[in-house]
């Protein structure tokens, strides 16, 4: 690995655990203002100081966050669907590497859509972004997106996902937690961070999700909904962040709370 590329993986991925947490608040590229991000600087704001990097559009970047803010940033570069359009899984590359660099961030993400219309169209568009990502050392994060099909988040299904998106040259990928979730670990050779998926029914869920998933060889978490959702967003992410980076029990952890 060249040394741009190692720097920006060790920003992301701190040497001294290997472990990350990630808030990710980029859901308004397909999802518009939704409940709790609708004034994005507002959610960050607090929130920032306990996450090792945010995950978001160039959109939100240049409007909601301060420049002065040392955290690193994992920009989208997809999107060109939505929520109301006809396909969710039409999804392509929309900003550039070029802009990447302009913006200094520290990797760029892609959502794939594995067994969808689209399959083809996102994998060689993930392809194609590793090979032009590479040549400037900047990592890519694929997401192994589900579309609107929650049902999918099964071992089998992410498992291949996740495989596919490394080999085809992601730097990390994230995906779902699942049952037998080991089993997607130990088949995909980079490191995976999970997503929570929509508001889980109570904190200790959530706590519960981040436990598991670091437990069963998750680097981490980047999550969005489950903690600026959240009545007490800034205790969540601070539960989570000792979970993930202090091997802390669930409940140890709830006491943030
Ligand atoms: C998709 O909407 C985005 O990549 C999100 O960043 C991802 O789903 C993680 O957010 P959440 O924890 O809300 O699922």
């Amino acid at each position: 690995m060249d040394w741009g590329m190692k720097n920006r993986m060790s920003r992301l991925i701190k040497s001294d655990d290997e472990r990350a947490v990630w808030l990710a608040i980029d859901h308004g590229y397909f999802l518009g203002p939704l409940s709790k991000l609708e004034e994005p600087a507002k959610t960050i704001k607090p929130l920032a100081p306990y996450a090792d990097a945010l995950m978001l559009t160039r959109g939100i970047l240049r409007n909601c966050v301060d420049a002065g803010l040392d955290l690193p940033m994992i920009l989208r570069v997809s999107g060109g669907n939505s929520i109301v359009g006809p396909a969710l899984s039409n999804e392509s590359i929309q900003t550039s590497v070029e802009e990447a660099i302009r913006l200094n961030a520290s990797a760029v993400a892609f959502s794939i859509y594995v067994g969808t219309e689209h399959e083809h169209q996102t994998l060689i568009a993930l392809g194609n972004l590793v090979n032009e990502a590479q040549r400037y050392g900047i990592p890519v994060l694929a997401v192994t997106a589900v579309g609107k099909e929650l049902e999918k988040r099964d071992a089998r299904y992410l498992g291949l996902c996740c495989r596919i998106a490394s080999e085809l040259g992601a730097q990390i990928v994230k995906t779902y937690y699942c049952e037998d979730f080991g089993k997607v670990v130990k088949s995909c050779p980079v490191p995976l961070v999970v997503a929570g998926g929509p508001k889980l029914k109570t904190g200790m869920d959530v706590l519960g999700l981040a436990h598991a998933a670091v437990n069963e060889g998750a680097a981490g978490v980047d999550m969005g909904r489950n903690i600026w959702q959240s009545d007490n967003a800034v205790g969540m992410i601070r539960a989570i962040r000792k979970i993930v980076h202090e091997n802390a029990s669930v409940k140890e952890a709830s006491k943030l709370l």
